[in-house]
């Protein structure tokens, strides 16, 4: 603005100075009075006095070229305003747009979800922020928790406990304790808590804040109503609220979300520790994969020199015995969670106090026999489904744990062959029309289906 008015007022006195320059050879300092004016000028026009003509020509000549240099002056003044205000405008349309585009990218995706969720929780202070994530005042967390109270206990994992907490406003949240006993573990901590706020997914858990007291972190999460699919499966409940459409929903779910992981972030994002216990369940049952802790993004190290780590049963056999690790690994891990929905079982049984079995070893030859195959689903959903989705999922299932990960299909390869079986309403593309629950006698299914997959 200040910018404007220097130039309008240098317009201003630039188309004024012609009319000075005029002037001042009429203002001459010994000016003749207006009546001498007047006579000089009768004089002048006078025809009888060629002296005065001569004297005449060249002052009208005079002023000509003072007026033409004063129009040349103005106009080029003018012009020069004209692109002054040019670029002015072009300079503040410019910075406000890569203003606007700059704050799109640190707001992209769900953060707008997440933020209209936070702002519900109008209680939660702000003290600090790292990056995007909010840092919550940890006397929150301790009021909210009832001061960490057992009967708040969500559940408890390999690194602490999770908690219920009910901040002010009534808002319920999700909280992980952790502690971090070095600087190690500290800068792990905030560099994964930094990694699940750049990740933003319907189908993963959405990371409201973090808080700490010293050594011991806090995250919050949104609060998943239905807890975890272990809780679900293997709790006390085993598996009864879960129908075959809820089971094959979850797992399209969680196919989503690794294929987001997988083929939208970059780098992408390979889990590592892909588990029913990090499958929750909001209160509709839809799915969503938290549990950071463990993810690497490609191309940040060496993938195949880091700590081995995960979780027993779900490890892929390559992961295992050479530290190889692809996407791959995460695919074998979902197969086996995948046979955990259809068998109804854990994916580790103790047979003998020193003798385990894994889910893949004890399914895969009844996996590949038809007619065994509805025998060794999950008792809660027998002869619920439709057969031929049985053996579909179940041939997923057997080509997600191949031992020979190229064998393995992408992601994205299971996510399109689990959509034709959720309903519509569930979010695939399955008809009402088209949901027939057959349930045919094991002698019927025996006699039209004695292949193998
Ligand atoms: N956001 C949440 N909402 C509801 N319940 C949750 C939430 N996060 C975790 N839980 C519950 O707390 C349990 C413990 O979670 P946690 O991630 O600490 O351990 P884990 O997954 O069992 O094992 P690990 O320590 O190997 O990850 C979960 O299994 C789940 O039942
Ligand atoms: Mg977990």
């Amino acid at each position: 603005m200040k910018l404007l008015t220097i130039m309008l007022l240098m317009l201003f006195l630039i188309l004024h100075k012609p009319s000075f320059v005029l002037s001042s050879t009429i203002d001459y300092p010994f000016a003749p009075s207006p009546q001498i004016q007047a006579i000089s000028t009768s004089m002048a026009s006078s025809p009888s006095s060629p002296g005065f003509e001569q004297e005449n020509e060249k002052q009208g000549m005079d002023s000509h070229r003072k007026m033409v240099i004063a129009f040349v002056v103005a106009s080029t003044a003018l012009s020069a305003l004209i692109l002054c205000l040019l670029f002015f405008w072009i300079y503040y349309h410019t910075s406000h747009s890569s203003k606007s585009k700059r704050t799109s990218v640190q707001n992209s995706g769900q953060d707008a979800e997440k933020g209209a969720y936070l702002s519900k929780f109008s209680s939660i202070k702000m003290v600090g922020k790292k990056g995007c994530v909010p840092i919550i005042d940890y006397k929150q967390i301790e009021k909210g928790t009832n001061n960490f109270k057992e009967s708040n206990i969500l559940g408890e994992g390999g690194f602490g406990c999770v908690y219920k907490a009910t901040l002010d406003d009534n808002l319920d949240v999700a909280v992980k304790k952790l502690h971090c006993e070095n600087q190690y573990a500290e800068t792990e901590f905030e560099n994964k808590v930094e990694l699940l706020s750049k990740i933003q997914h319907p189908n993963i858990i959405s990371l409201l804040g973090c808080s700490n007291d010293g050594i011991t972190k806090f995250i919050v999460y949104e609060l998943m109503h239905n807890g975890s699919l272990e809780t679900q499966l293997h709790g006390p409940s085993h598996g009864s609220a879960l129908t075959w459409h809820m089971r094959m929903k979850i797992a399209l779910d969680t196919a989503r979300g690794l294929k987001y992981l997988h083929e939208h972030c970059y780098p992408a994002v390979i889990h590592r520790d892909l588990k029913s216990s990090n499958i929750l369940l909001d209160a509709n049952f839809n799915a969503k994969i938290c549990d950071f802790g463990l993810a690497i993004t490609d191309g940040s190290q060496n993938k195949n020199n880091i700590k081995l780590s995960g979780t027993l049963g779900y490890v892929a056999p390559e992961y295992l015995l050479d530290g190889k690790l692809t996407d791959k690994s995460d695919v074998y891990a979902f197969g086996v969670v995948l046979l955990e929905l259809l068998l109804g079982r854990k994916p580790v049984e103790k047979l003998a106090p020193s003798q385990c079995q894994s889910i893949v070893t004890w399914a895969m030859p009844h996996l590949t026999d038809r007619s065994m195959l509805p025998t060794i689903v999950d008792p809660v959903i027998k002869d619920a489904m439709d057969l031929k989705h049985l053996y579909q999922v179940a041939a997923v299932a057997v080509l997600c744990v191949q031992p020979e990960p190229s064998y393995r299909p992408l992601i994205a390869d299971v996510l399109h062959s689990l959509i034709p079986l959720v309903p519509v309403e569930l979010g695939g593309t399955l008809r009402v029309s088209q949901v027939t629950q057959q349930v045919l006698p094991i002698d019927d299914v025996a006699e039209n289906s004695s292949h193998s997959i």
